[in-house]
């Protein structure tokens, strides 16, 4: 089939302040428990939600590489629900340095993580916990039911929401994310899910795909309109475990 898309269309939403919304992130799915996904964290830009991410140790956040951009400017919102809200929960401490996946490239997407070590260490309570990861090489079968959850857009082109939402969707075999994506989509390096219904919208990059309790993926490309007439791909995290590892042990 002929692919039409941008394969520029990354989730990296545009600097809308998060006041305001009227509806949640996420497309399809519903509003998470509040403090029930502990690891959540929102990067934000000037007070404005711009990507998802992830708590994996006290002092580090992973997350898409695209949206390492403006790592000076990124502050971690831990323990957020309502992140329009100044919630006592909430724990916002600044990026001390970035770590880009050296290979990562605009073009094809690939590679797309990136590391965010925590200018101070996370305090770790009811609300605010890391989430395990596969070791190196843990494969995934198809059809697995996983979970996506985000600050992002409802609609393509519409504003960040306030409110944590979440979808349940199911891996989706290499064979067909490939048909549908063609040569950006790269197995090795990558995961992808469908479900006409539910998926991933600007703003939800960087977010984890959690299956059985720890972070597969790294929501990292949807089509341009967010139609959920392709697949959502994430970066394939058990393909990046020793670079995690190495990277996060690198003293600094
Ligand atoms: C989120 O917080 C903002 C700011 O306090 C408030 O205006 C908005 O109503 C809240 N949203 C919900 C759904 O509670
Ligand atoms: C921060 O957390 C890391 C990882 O758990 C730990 O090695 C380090 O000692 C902590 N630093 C402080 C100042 O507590
Ligand atoms: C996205 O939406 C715009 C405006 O509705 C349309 O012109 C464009 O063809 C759509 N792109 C895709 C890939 O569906």
């Amino acid at each position: 089939m002929l692919l039409l898309l941008s394969p520029f269309c990354l989730l990296l939403q545009e600097l809308f302040p998060p006041t305001g919304a009227s509806e949640s992130g996420i497309l399809g799915g519903e509003t998470a428990k509040p403090h029930s996904r502990p690891y959540m964290a929102s990067l934000q830009v000037r007070g404005a939600h711009t990507c998802g991410g992830f708590l994996i140790r006290k002092d580090f956040i992973l997350t898409a590489a695209h949206c390492t951009n403006e790592c000076k400017e990124i502050t971690v919102v831990l323990g957020g629900h309502n992140i329009s809200n100044k919630e006592d929960s909430q724990q916002k401490i600044a990026a001390e340095k970035c770590h880009r996946h050296g290979l990562h490239t605009l073009d094809r997407n690939d590679f797309d993580i990136a590391l965010i070590k925590l200018r101070k260490n996370a305090t770790l309570k009811k609300g605010v916990k890391c989430i395990k990861l596969p070791s190196e090489g843990e494969s995934i079968s198809s059809r697995t039911q996983c979970l996506i959850s985000g600050w992002g857009m409802r609609k393509p082109g519409g504003v960040a929401e306030n409110i944590l939402r979440e979808a349940a969707v199911s891996i989706q075999t290499d064979k067909e994310c490939k048909k549908m994506w063609q040569q950006y989509f790269q197995p090795k390096r990558m995961l992808c899910t469908f479900d006409r219904k539910k998926g991933i919208c600007q703003g939800d990059s960087g977010g984890p795909l959690v299956c059985k309790d720890k972070a597969y993926g790294i929501a990292a490309l949807t089509d341009p309109n967010c139609s959920l007439s392709y697949p959502d791909i994430y970066t394939k995290v058990s393909s990046f475990i020793t670079w995690i590892k190495e990277t996060m042990n690198d003293k600094y």
